[in-house]
């Protein structure tokens, strides 16, 4: 429940399928991604607010993750409001004390900043409504997405919408660069409550952060040629979508993992994010595939562990199979069960 003194919001976190990878100035994505929102995946987070009597200078606040005092947690907070203030004045007006906690186990590899931006810039936007009870509902909700890409890009997909697009795109009516739009147009109803099953390959730090990956794209010799593929690759998957073709869906969404990683592995510095069981994973994925006629598959975001993406209805046998082919692959034999949140 919210009252003037205290917001709360829970965010999904997403996975995309066409991904964004390369940025301008501003957080403006190189292309255009779209996403799933997903479902048992997700932050949430709370906001105690105190008007302060006078102004501050800077931001004053306090950020708990699961519970506990998390300084370590402020530079990025500092950062995301540097960002934001000139959207949100009432930022220096107030003391704030954040509590943030993740569905996911901590360390899983799973990235959060997407669902925690997301869960941040929602409460932000409760309180800008308390300040300004006229904003409409889709200002509302565009004026979240907007900030929460000034936090982390992809976070701007998880603030509305179950699939959504971020970025423009010339076949899709209102795109923008600026936050993320519901996908407009039909889905086919194989893509309801699509399965995610997320692999915990490897549950490390990551050696190369996401923003020195972006940066990389910069002068890349394959930059263009990428970008341009994110745009085609967005016009076959709105053909998936709409006849149900997971023939074609499968080849975007797995070409798609396989590209983002060949960028990092060509980038200078070049890195690898995949594990050998990375690729063990893969090749069993291809081999169930073809041997049985299943349309399951992959994708990856930027790390180690796998997403195994199928249909509601092949449940019982991906999961059996994931079960004896795929957990001894995994950390701990740890794996989650996601969905596509069919109700964001
Ligand atoms: O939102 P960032 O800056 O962490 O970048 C996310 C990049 C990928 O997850 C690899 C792709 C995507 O579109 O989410």
């Amino acid at each position: 429940m919210n009252n003037k003194n205290f917001v709360s919001w829970k965010a999904p976190s997403n996975i995309a399928l066409v991904k964004y990878w390369g940025k301008l100035e501003g957080q403006i994505p190189a292309n255009p991604s779209i996403s799933f929102t997903l479902t048992t995946c997700y932050t949430e987070t709370s906001v105690h607010l105190k008007k302060l009597e006078n102004p501050s200078d800077d931001f004053q606040f306090d950020f708990f993750f699961e519970k506990q005092p998390k300084p370590s947690f402020h530079p990025k907070i500092v950062t995301f409001f540097n960002r934001i203030y000139k959207y949100l004045p009432f930022l220096k007006d107030y003391r704030f004390e954040i509590y943030s906690e993740n569905s996911f186990p901590h360390s899983s590899g799973i990235a959060s900043s997407a669902s925690a931006m997301a869960a941040l810039s929602v409460c932000l936007m409760q309180i800008e409504k308390q300040l300004n009870p006229n904003i409409s509902e889709k200002d509302f909700w565009q004026k979240a997405s907007f900030l929460a890409r000034l936090g982390s890009g992809s976070a701007c997909r998880s603030v509305q919408g179950s699939v959504v697009v971020w970025g423009e795109h010339q076949s899709i009516p209102n795109s923008s660069n600026f936050y993320g739009i519901t996908y407009p147009f039909e889905i086919h109803d194989i893509f309801k409550n699509y399965q995610d099953t997320v692999l915990l390959i490897d549950k490390g730090q990551k050696q190369v952060s996401s923003s020195v990956g972006h940066d990389l794209m910069h002068n890349h010799p394959f930059a263009e040629k990428r970008f341009e593929q994110a745009h085609t690759n967005i016009d076959h998957l709105i053909s998936a979508f709409a006849q149900g073709d997971l023939e074609q869906f499968i080849e975007v969404i797995e070409s798609e993992a396989l590209t983002l990683h060949a960028m990092m592995m060509t980038s200078l510095p070049y890195f690898i994010l995949m594990k050998p069981n990375t690729l063990e994973v893969i090749q069993r994925i291809w081999k169930f595939r073809q041997e049985t006629k299943t349309p399951v598959c992959f994708t990856l975001d930027a790390g180690a562990n796998v997403h195994v993406l199928y249909p509601d209805s092949y449940k019982n046998e991906v999961l059996q199979f994931i079960k004896d082919e795929l957990i001894a692959f995994c950390e701990n034999n740890q794996y989650i069960c996601d969905r596509l949140n069919s109700n964001y």
